[in-house]
């Protein structure tokens, strides 16, 4: 399939920061930066933030996400947020094993994968996050942690299911330390990415339609040459979606 007929998605993961009046505020400045934006554009926002983002963002083609979600609708998960939950404060999409839930909260292939498919079938879509720590990269080991990752993640879900699943390559060593991979490292990773999907759905046309976005210190200045890459539709935005000028530079340079 044509890089051009994939859909790209920016999507900003706003981690553990905004309080409501400020969510508020950062979506008004986002708005109309984007208005013309030829890609889709996404806010992941902490749950706090949900409500009020989905209010200031109503009349907009702005989507509204998640970071996290418990596999159960509901019952005894002190301190969890259900599928129904966010879809119910109008998210239309969940993170699911962002490497810092696997690096400070426990999380698992196992335990993505469970997120994953109760969001797919709670009818959230899901962006799975995958990528190598900085030691994996220089043992190489990128291609098996990948592999295993995107393996483990999308078990059990089937390849019509892959609609509405995007996968976030991020390598840990990129993510919030300024260090981006260049463009070449990111391109053969999601290309790689992309052969994996082939393999697991058994079905090329499918897997050259999904979504594999970049993630990892993405900025206005390394954004264009990113997004240039074959296989990379998008990027997942940390702290360059806290400031709406970047974030729509970057939403800019995805629309070309
Ligand atoms: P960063 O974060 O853009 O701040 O590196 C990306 C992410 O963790 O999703």
């Amino acid at each position: 399939m044509d890089k051009q007929k994939r859909k790209a998605i920016v999507a900003g993961n706003w981690k553990m920061n905004m309080t409501r009046p400020e969510a508020g505020e950062l979506i008004k400045a986002i708005r109309p930066l984007v208005s013309a934006a030829e890609c889709e554009v996404v806010v992941c926002v902490p749950f706090t933030d949900l409500d009020a983002a989905a209010k200031a963002l109503k009349g907009s083609e702005i989507r509204l996400g998640a970071q996290n979600c418990h596999w159960e609708p509901s019952g005894a998960y002190t301190g969890e947020i259900s599928v129904p939950m966010l879809r119910e404060l109008g998210a239309e999409y969940v993170i699911v094993g962002h490497s810092e839930r696997r690096q400070y909260f426990g999380e698992t292939d196992q335990t993505a994968n469970r997120r994953l498919r109760a969001a797919l079938f709670g009818g959230l879509k899901a962006i799975l996050c995958v990528g190598e720590t900085l030691s994996q990269r220089e043992a190489n080991d990128t291609n098996d942690v990948i592999a295993r990752q995107v393996t483990e993640g999308l078990r059990e879900v089937p390849a019509g299911r892959l609609g509405d699943v995007v996968i976030a390559y991020e390598p840990v060593w990129a993510i919030g330390t300024g260090k981006t991979a260049t463009a070449e490292e990111a391109g053969q990773a999601c290309a790689f990415i992309r052969g994996l999907l082939a393999g697991i759905c058994g079905d090329e046309e499918t897997a050259c339609g999904v979504t594999i976005q970049y993630g990892g210190s993405m900025n206005p200045k390394n954004a264009a040459q990113l997004l240039a890459q074959y296989d990379i539709d998008g990027g997942l935005i940390g702290g360059a979606s806290l400031k709406a000028a970047d974030f729509a530079a970057i939403v800019e340079a995805a629309s070309k």
